[in-house]
């Protein structure tokens, strides 16, 4: 604010590069994906918490009134990267476990013997209200020092009534875009996900729908069948919710017909995606998100994203920061797996962690631009050229992060 009370303007000039993806729709598919304006010498003018103008310097008009300056020289801005996948309300951690896996244990076998999730599910359930705000406070700062200005956090880490509905209050509370993860795992006290099942939808879900934005399942051997999900997803629509769904990370279980069945938002994770599922994805409108660092943690082959973005498909990236398959809060490094593991072009991964991210989260209008009229989300970068995003593999190359047009 300023001494008048104003909401106070802000001018990023001189920057080397300002890129943004092209064009204006959303989701953007196909060679569309890969399209970025760059401009060399660049201006970035905020305005009330949103963009103004976006130029080059030469062309930036004498501005009056009060205009608070950034150096840009030597900085690159693109906009605030968008986490559309993460499970950011967790306490505690799983470190041991991480051990146990690098002498050789499987997610799975951890999973199976009531460690992995249920193991946080514990810690999560006796953090209390006030403990699971710090912990996704202290996730988004993490977040935001890596560049990203809007995440999306899962609940999931209470499978009761009490702890998922205060980890959807938390996510909202610290700023985060809400997803109902009721079913994610069966915890103890069910005899089977069936049982669990009645219990989450008649006595979370009526509440959760008022708070959540979206509802996921864990669509997979071990945790949820396609039935299962099925059953849980349409009265989840039914609620008012839009649909996401973890599917294809380890087997192939009717994730992504359900999803085009369903007209989901989104399917996530898809390792185990074979060429009939890239064909069906490809030509809905579902998105599929792909969540590279857990395939690199779990040692899991990385999803087809080569042939889904070839075949038309709409497509995100996402880190599903959480304690065990993914303990990674860096959308930087995501974009540097998706260029040198995913065969994405630096353009394309910048797409898909912005706009198509945004597409998501249903906030593409807003969010995952640098254009006038967008909120002033901004990410600048210390390099010459905006691909370091991608390049500079685990760099520190976030310099300053911009939210709603104030240096965060
Ligand atoms: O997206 N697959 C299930 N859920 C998370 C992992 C959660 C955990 O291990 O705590 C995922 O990878
Ligand atoms: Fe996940």
């Amino acid at each position: 604010m300023s001494p008048s009370g104003e909401l106070a303007r802000l001018l990023v000039r001189d920057l080397a590069q300002l890129v943004s993806p092209a064009g204006t729709d959303a989701p953007l598919r196909g060679h569309a994906l890969g399209e970025v304006a760059v401009v060399e010498d660049a201006y970035l003018l905020c305005e009330e918490g949103r963009i103004g103008a976006v130029g080059r310097m030469r062309d930036l008009r004498p501005l009056d009134g009060e205009v608070e300056e950034l150096d840009g020289r030597g900085l690159c801005a693109l906009p605030g990267l968008v986490d559309c996948h993460t499970h950011a309300c967790f306490v505690g951690d799983r470190v041991q476990e991480f051990e146990l896996r690098a002498i050789g244990a499987s997610y799975e076998e951890l999973h199976a013997a009531g460690g992995g999730i249920l193991a946080t599910v514990e810690a999560t359930r006796a953090a209390g209200e006030d403990g699971l705000r710090a912990a996704v406070r202290r996730h988004d700062d993490w977040m935001l020092r890596a560049g990203t200005t809007t995440f999306e956090s899962k609940s999931g880490y209470g499978l009761d009534r009490e702890t998922e509905l205060a980890s959807l209050r938390a996510i909202v509370a610290e700023g985060g875009v809400p997803t109902w993860l009721g079913a994610h795992a069966v915890p103890p006290e069910f005899e089977d996900a069936d049982a669990y099942l009645d219990f989450a939808l008649a006595e979370v879900l009526p509440e959760a729908a008022g708070v959540a934005e979206a509802a996921d399942v864990f669509l997979e051997r071990g945790a949820f069948t396609a039935e299962q999900a099925r059953r849980y997803l349409v009265a989840c629509r039914d609620a008012g919710l839009g649909l996401r769904l973890h599917g294809d990370q380890f087997t192939e279980a009717g994730a992504v017909p359900l999803a085009v069945e369903l007209d989901a938002r989104s399917v996530d994770h898809l390792e185990a995606t074979g060429s009939e599922g890239i064909r069906t994805l490809a030509d809905s409108e579902v998105v599929g998100v792909f969540l590279p660092v857990a395939a690199l943690v779990l040692g899991r082959p990385m999803p087809p994203a080569r042939a889904l973005v070839d075949a038309g498909a709409a497509v995100a990236l996402a880190t599903d920061f959480n304690p065990g398959s993914a303990f990674c809060e860096s959308l930087p490094l995501v974009c540097s797996l998706a260029c040198t593991q995913l065969r994405l072009s630096p353009a394309e991964a910048l797409s898909a962690s912005t706009v198509n991210a945004a597409h998501v989260l249903r906030r593409a209008d807003r969010i995952g631009r640098l254009a006038p009229g967008y909120r002033a989300d901004a990410v600048l970068l210390d390099a010459p050229d905006w691909r370091y995003l991608a390049y500079h593999v685990g760099g520190q190359v976030v310099k300053t992060v911009l939210r709603e047009g104030r240096v965060a």
